[in-house]
């Protein structure tokens, strides 16, 4: 696997590639490796001759109060993972190569990015769209790995290809999980031993959601409460417990089939996400 930090040697060597006929997938991630972002770089590799992997903690997706200098940096850890994978770049930038200091553009889906984790984190998806807008620019990959447990992330990036005419196939990866459900992810870290023991009840809310909506228990508004209250009982400050449709995260109506319920809760510090997509029959 080969390191590279520039711009110019990153898009020569997929040129090379891509003259020789190789097709490339890219998986964008912030690092701090675990489970589920490999599970992304295994799926890049069936798929396509060649994988490039970024790893950039992108500072325009950070809000003001959130945890931008704290957030984990293992870059050696990272590595020796990626090399275990065999992905074949690992793109590792740093910011003012990704950022001209004057920059004037940026990517905004609209609405869509002002919902769910979009009303509390304002500029948020307008920070990942455009940075994932500027990579795919550089890396000009066939297919690009998006994992589910960001399900509004995804939503919005294929929204992004699909508006800009971008020349991408997105590819999208079941949420990976601990043993006891809880979603993978780098802030699971920051949890005490005590909040990590509560943390799963976020997965089984979700899951007796859900069961609830296909056995028509109550309304999809009782259903919510019910579940919003049980996080809250359960010591989870919560964000949001929405019931949505998933191809554009608007509030299901009872007549919706195809359904995704996103989730988000503060519990302590760290801030968890996590979701659950069906299908009524
Ligand atoms: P990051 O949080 O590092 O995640 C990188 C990718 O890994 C995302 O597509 C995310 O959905 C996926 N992922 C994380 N945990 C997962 C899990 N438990 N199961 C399956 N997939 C998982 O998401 C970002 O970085 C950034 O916003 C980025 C897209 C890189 C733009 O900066």
């Amino acid at each position: 696997m080969k390191t590279i930090t520039t711009i110019q040697e990153l898009r020569t060597t997929i040129n090379n590639w891509k003259q020789k006929g190789h097709s490339i997938a890219f998986v964008p991630t912030m690092g701090n490796l675990h489970q589920g972002h490999l599970e992304l770089v295994k799926a890049a590799k069936e798929k396509a001759d060649k994988v490039v992997v970024s790893i950039f903690v992108n500072p325009t997706q950070f809000g003001e109060n959130e945890d931008f200098d704290a957030y984990p940096r293992t870059e050696q850890q990272d590595l020796a993972l990626l090399k275990k994978y065999q992905a074949d770049i690992l793109f590792l930038p740093a910011v003012d190569e990704i950022y001209h200091p004057e920059a004037k553009t940026i990517v905004t889906v609209k609405e869509i990015s002002d919902l769910h984790c979009g009303a509390s984190r304002q500029g948020h998806f307008s920070g990942v769209a455009t940075v994932v807008c500027k990579f795919f620019n550089m890396v000009q990959p066939d297919f690009a790995f998006f994992g589910e447990k960001d399900f509004q992330q995804l939503t919005i990036i294929r929204l992004m290809v699909r508006d800009l005419n971008i020349p991408v196939q997105i590819e999208s990866v079941a949420i990976v999980r601990e043993s006891d459900g809880l979603a993978m992810s780098s802030r699971n870290g920051y949890l005490t031993n005590e909040q990590r023991k509560i943390a799963p009840k976020l997965y089984q809310s979700l899951q007796t959601a859900r069961d609830a909506v296909i056995g028509h228990q109550a309304s999809l508004e009782e259903i919510r409460q019910q579940q919003r209250q049980a996080l809250t009982d359960a010591g989870f400050e919560v964000d949001y417990f929405s019931i949505c449709r998933s191809g554009d995260l608007m509030a299901a109506k009872e007549s919706d089939k195809e359904l995704v319920i996103l989730a988000a809760a503060k519990l302590g510090k760290p801030r968890l996400i996590d979701n659950i997509a069906f299908r009524i029959s």
